[in-house]
């Protein structure tokens, strides 16, 4: 069966084929990236008017590329949820007029189970179940996987979640948005001169907390300004260290709670070269694996989407929904989705 994926939840269009036979036929994506960084974040509106630019053009690439026509298509999946409520309109919107056209089933997916299971996009996919660590702008959560649609969270954040700390880091350091990648170079040229704290990172539970974080290096900023360039890296990769240590610590906790040897990472974060560096080095130590997606699959990506549509409906009884009338899930529970 082939699945066309329609992501449109935040700042990137992503459209995406994937056959439930031949794997990933092709994806194309359009980042919004530099529309936005001059006001320093997602403007939403700016956003949804982008996203009406980029969908059918990416479409028509994504179809040519894989050697495909419309009428090829067998259903069509698409982010429902969580997200921007305009920007999650427009591919909503396109996905279920295009099915209607199409007469073929939708499949609503939600964001994060997208990021969830990207790893096993690549060659040898881990088993379930598994340890996920999910990494984005807008969580930072651990969960127990067994299946699909079948998510036990065993640890949250309790205020910012990972991406937002680096984003909002970044900021403080005078760097562009978004701050994650921008602080991760920075930090390739620091020294371990400062010292930051390292929260919840000996708490008993699974939880994390990363905006202390945030105010002792608005400490440092200020206790140290004017900055310079080697002050500005030091301060960047201690903030990362901190981080970076915090979630390996807690990722191999929940393998050790857990009794499971597999973890996979993923979102945004999932894309950080010392996050790998030690998450490779402790799990190797403990001889469990770590997955991760390839770099461009971390961010956000309609490869995903296609992905984890195909997996619902090849799990389905009845062959996804033909009802074309829809909503979105501006906000959604992880924990609410059932497997299908
Ligand atoms: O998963 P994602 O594309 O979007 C959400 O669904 O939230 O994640 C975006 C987040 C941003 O906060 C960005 O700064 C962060 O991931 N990010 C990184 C890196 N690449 C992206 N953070 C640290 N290191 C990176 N290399
Ligand atoms: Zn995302």
């Amino acid at each position: 069966m082939l699945v066309l994926g329609v992501e449109s939840s935040c700042d990137e269009t992503g459209i995406a084929l994937y056959d439930t036979e031949h794997g990933l036929l092709a994806h194309a994506l359009y980042s919004q990236v530099e529309m936005h960084a001059e006001y320093g974040g997602v403007v939403p509106e700016l956003a949804s008017r982008d996203h009406i630019r980029r969908v059918l053009p990416l479409t028509e690439i994504t179809l040519k590329d894989a050697n495909k026509t419309l009428q090829d298509i067998d259903a069509i999946a698409y982010t429902q949820g969580p997200g921007l409520s305009g920007a999650l309109l427009v591919g909503t919107s396109f996905a279920e007029s295009l099915a209607f056209s199409l007469q073929i089933p939708t499949i609503h997916v939600h964001h994060l189970e997208g990021h969830l299971l990207a790893p096993l996009l690549e060659e040898n996919p881990p088993d379930f179940p598994f340890v996920a660590l999910l990494v984005s702008g807008g969580h930072s959560q651990l969960m127990r996987v067994d299946g699909v649609g079948e998510y036990e969270l065993l640890g949250d954040t309790l205020d910012d979640a990972a991406g937002e700390a680096f984003d909002k880091t970044a900021k403080l350091l005078g760097l562009g948005y978004p701050g994650g990648p921008a602080l991760a170079k920075l930090a390739q040229s620091g020294k371990p001169h400062f010292k930051l704290p390292r929260p919840l990172l000996n708490s008993s539970d699974l939880n994390f907390s990363f905006s202390g974080l945030k105010t002792s290096v608005l400490t440092l900023v200020n206790q140290h300004k004017p900055l310079d360039n080697e002050t500005k890296a030091d301060i960047a990769y201690e903030f990362q260290e901190a981080v970076t240590e915090v979630l390996t610590t807690k990722c191999m906790k929940a393998l050790r709670e857990t009794g499971l040897d597999n973890l996979i990472v993923s979102g945004g974060v999932g894309a950080n070269a010392k996050l790998r560096e030690k998450l490779n080095a402790a799990t190797k130590r403990k001889l469990c694996v770590v997955s991760y997606p390839r770099l461009e699959f971390c961010t956000d990506n309609g490869a995903m989407i296609a992905f984890a549509g195909a997996m619902r409906l090849k799990a389905m009884q009845s062959g996804g929904e033909k009802n074309y009338s829809f909503s979105v899930k501006p906000r959604w529970n992880l924990s609410e989705l059932k497997a299908p």
